[in-house]
């Protein structure tokens, strides 16, 4: 009997050791070299700076690799669809669609946001920012990246395919070995993916070379209409209306980072909303019909707009801010009937237009490597 157990013990010491040992494991990475050199990354000049921690965590090699999964449709079930499906660079990382659609056909009942800026939603400790989606139901990038793949209305894809699909891959573990130092096929994770995607996402950055920002650096003057629209937007000029967008939309980032109700529904009662929006989250009344207020920057490219691509046109926009919006008991003080005549309504818009910034296309690491 002893004897017997004796000679298990002998064959699981056996096995393991086989395991342990890298020649016998058919996914060993380890012969790779890791060395991560840090990502240079460029903040857009007046722009607020990032976290040192989230600066530093970048990597050329993991920027990289989620650079390949962003555009890759190995994420999604029938390898149709990537993330820049919906989230084109040429469309400011848009889909240009009211609604998105997914692998299945099957139209969400939302519009694709741009990821371009969306690293300073993060949440960070000791910093009030608000979170991914429209909603901001996930606190990071890295969180939000783990749900489109699974969303059946987006990749309707489950997350041990995609990983069994990256550890078959030709380049993807080597990728993945160099990016976090892992040292066999078998440590590929969802998180290690959403990390990388992450890392990607967070140099997709605008503003810099905006006509709004070399104005305020005192590179260029804006034109006349634009300088009109810029003091009705920022409240700058006591003999022209307030067009109030500054209180949501704020400098420098163009968003005030936090949900409200800007009166896009009719609705009775606060019970009414299609899509309960913050409310779906905080399960607080008072919440329901409030929407993350998105940056303004490149919006003559992101049409249709709202949260649900309601209006096609920026004129339909300013339109609705300028009526006042639909009444509700929690809709924004700031949202009121604003009195602006045709000519600032065109200046309001022609203001709009010096918030776009495409130089992030020049950079190479954010078009698709495919
Ligand atoms: C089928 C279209 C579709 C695909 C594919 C898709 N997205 Fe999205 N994305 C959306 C929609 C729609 C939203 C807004 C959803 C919401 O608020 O509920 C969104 C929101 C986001 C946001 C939040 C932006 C912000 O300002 O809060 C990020 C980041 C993002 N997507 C990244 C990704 C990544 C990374 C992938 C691939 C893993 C991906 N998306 C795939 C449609 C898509
Ligand atoms: C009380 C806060 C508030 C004020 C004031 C405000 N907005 Fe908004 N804005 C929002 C919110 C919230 C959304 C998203 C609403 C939704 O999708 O349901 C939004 C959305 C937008 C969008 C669409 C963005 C997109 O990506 O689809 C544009 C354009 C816009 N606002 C421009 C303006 C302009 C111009 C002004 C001034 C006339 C203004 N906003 C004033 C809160 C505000």
């Amino acid at each position: 009997m002893i004897n017997s157990i004796k000679w298990l013990i002998a064959f699981f010491i056996l096995i393991i050791s086989c395991n342990d040992d890298p020649k016998t494991d058919p996914g060993d990475l380890s012969h790779i070299a890791y060395a991560p050199e840090p990502y240079p990354l460029t903040i857009p000049v007046g722009l607020p700076k990032l976290p040192d921690s989230l600066v530093n965590s970048l990597t050329r090699e993991g920027v990289q690799l989620g650079r390949h999964l962003f555009y890759d449709p190995i994420l999604s079930s029938d390898s149709t669809m990537s993330c820049s499906s919906c989230h084109n660079p040429h469309k400011a990382f848009t889909d240009n669609l009211p609604v998105s659609t997914g692998v299945t056909g099957m139209a969400g009942n939302r519009s694709a946001m741009t990821v371009l800026n969306t690293v300073y939603f993060n949440i960070y400790a000791g910093h009030n920012n608000t979170g991914l989606f429209w909603d901001g139901r996930v606190p990071d990038l890295k969180a939000q990246a783990i749900e489109p793949v699974q969303n059946p209305i987006e990749m309707h894809e489950v997350w041990p395919n995609v990983v069994e699909k990256l550890k078959r891959h030709s380049t993807y573990p080597e990728m993945f070995r160099k990016s976090f130092g892992i040292t066999s096929k078998n440590q590929i994770t969802k998180e290690l993916a959403a990390n990388a995607i992450a890392q990607f996402e967070s140099i997709i950055l605008t503003g810099g070379n905006s006509i709004f920002q070399r104005v305020q650096r005192g590179e260029l003057f804006f034109e006349a209409d634009q300088q009109e629209g810029s003091d009705l937007y920022f409240n700058r000029d006591l003999l022209i209306p307030d067009a109030q967008c500054f209180h949501c939309h704020a400098a420098p980032l163009m968003t005030a980072n936090d949900f409200f109700n800007n009166g896009i529904d009719s609705i009775k009662s606060l019970d009414d909303f299609k899509d309960k929006g913050r409310g779906g989250v905080t399960n607080i009344r008072f919440d329901n019909g409030k929407f993350k207020a998105p940056s303004l920057y490149n919006i003559v490219l992101t049409a249709p707009y709202m949260h649900d691509g309601r209006f096609k046109t920026l004129e339909e926009v300013i339109d609705h801010y300028n009526s006042g919006g639909h009444s509700a008991e929690n809709k924004n003080p700031f949202i009121q009937p604003l009195g602006l005549n045709n000519r600032q309504k065109k200046s309001l818009l022609a203001f709009l237009k010096t918030l776009t910034d495409t130089t992030y296309l020049e950079n190479p690491d954010v078009l698709s490597p495919f």
